[in-house]
């Protein structure tokens, strides 16, 4: 972006002390008062040159003084050079991003190879628990993040839809299923069931045994079975399929750990053919790893015969390569599964497939600011009562601002709001973290939080509303910019760095982070600057600066699964 720059301060070093083998770097300050751009290079430099980081740092600031772009440098601190850029520059800048931005999101898509992503991937006959949030969201917004940049994404949801928790649950529908259907159970009813196997397994291990022979029975493709599994899987997915439409989450494909079902033996026997998969304990297989690798046996096939997690999971990956030919596949799984996907990726490994980039995109454990809610024991905190408590108290928030909040719509201001906050309050924290869960925090109104970003959005809006203009454009002439101005236009100009940045490292949070700052400089700027009582050029670009921040906070939003109102 700032060529013409970096090309002046190669040349005036070279031309004061000679070939210099560093490229200049550029950061951008982010306070008020250090430039719209600096570098540091003088410091890294002194040592090579065995000369003073100010004198490099006088030379440099000199020259790009000259450069036409430029208003005006200065040395600052140890050796640090800042650079104010003319208003033109910036917004000359600011055009070429946003049509550079434009032009990577249509995308040369054709014939770029696609980035997999599996995300949320619930196991099936239970409700979604709070914890599957972060997995669906973190996901989402990767998947949304790419998309952005123009890079094709299959978004899957390899549902936990086989293996032997089925028998334990077709025996307990059986045993104590009272004639019920599926159906009229529901999720919570399933639930009830399948604990209660559990409880009366202990006192009877041989429920364990019929457990699995009916398993078996579904894998060989009993009828009734089939029937009873299929309701299973509609039912799960009817139920979850609320939840994600409220969180704005949504797949190219469903396929699901039964998807795989004939596509495992293939793999079992190349396995064994090349001798990655050899006999473990009672006739299981195993893939031993090489001591340096540091990894416990992995199981592929159990003693009784039957597959397992691992087994489909190498099925997947040979059906994804296979149908997608992907430049990557990102796991948004919880770190729990940390060891299943190295074993598993250092497996594909060993059986000589040519794999992609293959991530475990791990996020850390929820913890609860609110003792409250992680004592309720035994219980699973689902997922769809945090989504209507964070709506309820989305809507008492909104009471109590009175007047200061306006809108037409409060039940949809209240899901929008509610969903937001628990939404941003999961994608803006550093997901390697523990995730902090925090009623207060999350429905503040000055923090870092949904309320505080979609209010600014609204804000935003009301004054374009007010201006009653058609379109906004940066007028041609703008001779000299205040701060607030200046900070608010650098955040705009960085908006694709940021995305780019949350994209390449799948931490969106870096994303979350500069529309926090955004919104915090829109604010200064709204409060110290007249915007509508302004005149002329000034008022027009004003205008300009609103309705991109406007844009700019919606389309962030969005990548981070959220919706943000017109008015509020
Ligand atoms: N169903 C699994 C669980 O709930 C997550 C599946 C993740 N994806 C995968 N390909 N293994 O733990």
């Amino acid at each position: 972006m700032f060529d013409a720059l970096t090309t002046e301060a190669h040349k005036s070093l070279e031309k004061a002390f000679g070939p210099v083998l560093e490229e200049v770097q550029w950061q951008y300050p982010r306070e008020a008062g250090r430039g719209d751009i600096a570098t540091s290079a003088a410091l890294s430099l002194a040592k090579k040159l065995g000369k003073q980081p100010r004198e490099i740092a006088q030379v440099l600031a000199a020259s790009l003084a000259s450069v036409p772009d430029v208003e005006r440098t200065e040395v600052a601190g140890a050796g640090y050079v800042n650079v104010w850029l003319k208003p033109q520059a910036l917004l000359a800048a600011l055009g070429a991003s946003r049509k550079a931005q434009a032009t990577k999101a249509k995308g040369h898509a054709k014939g770029k190879r696609p980035v997999i992503i599996d995300y949320s991937a619930p196991n099936i006959a239970k409700p979604l628990g709070i914890h599957h949030i972060l997995s669906t969201v973190i996901g989402q917004s990767l998947a949304n993040l790419y998309r952005s940049e123009g890079i094709p994404t299959v978004g899957i949801n390899h549902l936990g839809d086989w293996g032997t928790q089925f028998g334990k649950l077709a025996v307990a529908m059986e045993k104590w299923g009272a004639g019920k259907t599926v159906a009229s159970l529901g999720m919570d009813g399933l639930l009830a069931l399948y604990v209660r196997f559990h409880e009366e397994a202990e006192k009877d291990p041989s429920l364990e045994q019929e457990a699995l022979a009916s398993f078996r029975k579904l894998e060989e493709g009993d009828d009734a079975m089939r029937t009873f599994w299929n309701e299973v899987v509609q039912a799960t997915m009817a139920s979850v399929q609320r939840i994600y439409d409220r969180l704005h989450v949504s797949f190219d494909a469903v396929q699901g750990e039964s998807f795989y079902e004939d596509k495992m033996a293939p793999v079992i026997a190349e396995g064994k053919e090349k001798n990655v998969f050899v006999p473990g304990e009672e006739g299981a297989l195993i893939v031993a790893f090489p001591e340096e690798e540091q990894l416990p046996p992995y199981m592929v096939v159990k003693s009784d015969g039957a597959t397992l997690y691992a087994t489909r999971d190498l099925a997947t990956i040979r059906y994804r390569v296979d149908t997608w030919h992907p430049q990557a596949i990102l796991y948004v799984v919880d770190v729990a599964q940390q060891l299943h996907f190295r074993q598993l990726f250092a497996t594909a490994s060993r059986l000589g497939w040519d794999v992609p980039h293959l991530e475990h995109v791990v996020f850390g454990r929820m913890r609860f600011a609110d003792a409250s809610m992680s004592t309720r024991k035994g219980n699973i905190l689902k997922l769809e009562d945090v989504l209507d408590e964070a709506v309820r108290r989305a809507r008492e928030v909104i009471a109590a601002h009175g007047e200061t909040i306006q809108t037409d719509d409060e039940a949809s201001l209240a899901e929008m709001m509610g969903v937001g906050a628990l939404v941003y309050g999961i994608l803006s924290q550093n997901r390697k973290m523990d995730i902090v869960f925090d009623w207060d925090k999350m429905l503040s109104f000055e923090g870092n939080s949904a309320p505080y970003l979609q209010y600014t959005h609204a804000r935003a809006r009301s004054v374009l509303r007010k201006a009653a203009v058609k379109k906004t454009p940066f007028p041609k002439d703008v001779s000299a910019l205040q701060p607030s101005e200046r900070l608010l236009l650098k955040d705009l100009l960085l908006f694709p760095a940021a995305v780019e940045e949350a994209r390449n490292t799948h931490m969106p949070h870096k994303l979350a982070n500069h529309l926090y700052q955004l919104c915090q400089d829109f604010n200064a700027f709204y409060n110290i600057e007249p915007i509508l009582k302004a005149e002329g050029d000034t008022r027009a670009f004003r205008l300009a600066l609103t309705a991109e921040t406007a844009d700019v906070l919606r389309a962030g939003a969005e990548l981070l699964t959220m919706r943000v109102p017109d008015r509020m």
